[in-house]
């Protein structure tokens, strides 16, 4: 089986191309780079140096390679840069990416898993929150994202693309072996940034919105280990190689944990104290976001496995502490 991993030199889709490495899949990589990291890919998966959106890199990709699926992770990731820059979210997240679908159409390539998130649903009326769930996003990453998922059933329709589409919640945490972690530059993510501020790698940071309707007033995540996520597309990668239809999952562990409540957590495995900073609330963030992923559950048997939210932070300390510059300079 050979697997085509579009962003797979980013955090996630690197965890993930190790793991079908492991398990014996042949992994082509696609991935301009830009936020990517070489020294996270396994020797054995072959890296092209491409955006998704250019029509000649992708096209001889899959006439070099005979692909059997594709995971799709490339995107911009930031919610905030998105309010700011609704466009260029836009064109890499949605627009550009027709071009891998229709080369996949052209080079026969019969399904696709799509990373989505849980903010498409923009503020949810019920948590936790379910699959069908209406889609309002307040932010134009959460827009980018659900468009996307619709040209993925239109594909289904019009041209008998399968596709599933996972609703990430919060990706978090390491892997097992602290070799490979989290590291998005700039750092906008919870985790990592209050791991570097306990190492004492920067002098603490800003906490967004502490008025919101939660028990602390600090916004509500559900953090789903990396190790987890990745389990899931192994399951949607067999499901659909298996004439899975087209379908949407929630991938969180349906546990919701403040970001106070983190920040307690990293506090207290890491030993160490920190400063924070309370700011106010930022644009496009939802207050609430807590996955009912009962469905995934049901259909493909996943459980979480390591997603509690101190073990999550344990292997997330272990990468950061062994890995201070990311993967340059490694201690
Ligand atoms: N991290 C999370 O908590 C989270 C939550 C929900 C959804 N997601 C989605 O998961 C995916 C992976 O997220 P991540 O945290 O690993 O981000 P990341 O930035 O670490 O990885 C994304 C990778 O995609 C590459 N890329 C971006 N645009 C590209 C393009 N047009 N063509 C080719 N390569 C491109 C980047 O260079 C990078 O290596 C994204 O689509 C993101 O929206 C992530």
């Amino acid at each position: 089986m050979k697997i085509l991993v579009t962003g797979g030199a980013g955090y996630i889709g690197s965890h993930m191309t190790r793991m079908l490495v492991s398990r014996g899949y042949d992994v082509v990589v696609l991935d301009t780079m830009e936020f990517g990291h070489k020294e996270a890919l396994p020797d054995k998966a072959t890296l092209v140096v491409g955006n998704v959106a250019d029509e000649n890199v992708v096209r001889k990709l899959f006439s070099d390679h005979t692909i059997d699926g594709v995971l799709h992770f490339a995107g911009y990731i930031s919610v905030e840069e998105s309010v700011k820059d609704p466009i260029k979210y836009m064109k890499n997240n949605t627009i550009g990416p027709v071009n891998l679908l229709e080369c996949m159409r052209g080079a026969g390539v019969k399904y696709i898993i799509f990373s989505s998130t849980a903010a498409v649903y923009g503020n949810p009326m019920t948590v936790p929150i379910p699959e069908d769930h209406r889609k309002e996003p307040i932010s134009p990453y959460g827009l980018s994202k659900w468009v996307f998922e619709e040209l993925l059933r239109v594909y289904d329709r019009s041209y008998g693309l399968r596709s599933i589409a996972f609703r990430y919640f919060n990706a978090a945490g390491a892997s097992l072996d602290a070799l490979h972690g989290e590291l998005h530059r700039p750092e906008t993510h919870l985790i990592p940034l209050a791991c570097a501020a306990a190492l004492g790698m920067r002098d603490g940071f800003s906490v967004y919105g502490t008025d919101y309707d939660t028990p602390d007033g600090s916004a509500l995540r559900d953090y789903i280990h990396v190790e987890d996520l990745c389990a899931a597309h192994i399951l949607g990668l067999e499901a659909l190689g298996n004439g899975h239809e087209t379908q949407v999952y929630n991938v969180g562990t349906g546990v919701g944990i403040s970001v106070k409540e983190v920040i307690r957590a990293v506090r207290k495995i890491s030993g160490r104290d920190f400063s924070i900073k309370e700011s106010g609330r930022r644009s496009g963030d939802a207050s609430v976001l807590v996955s009912d992923p009962a469905r995934i559950m049901k259909e493909f048997g996943w459980k979480p496995k390591y997603s509690d939210i101190d073990a999550v932070v344990k292997t997330a300390l272990a990468w950061h502490t062994s890995h201070p510059e990311g993967y340059e300079n490694r201690h």
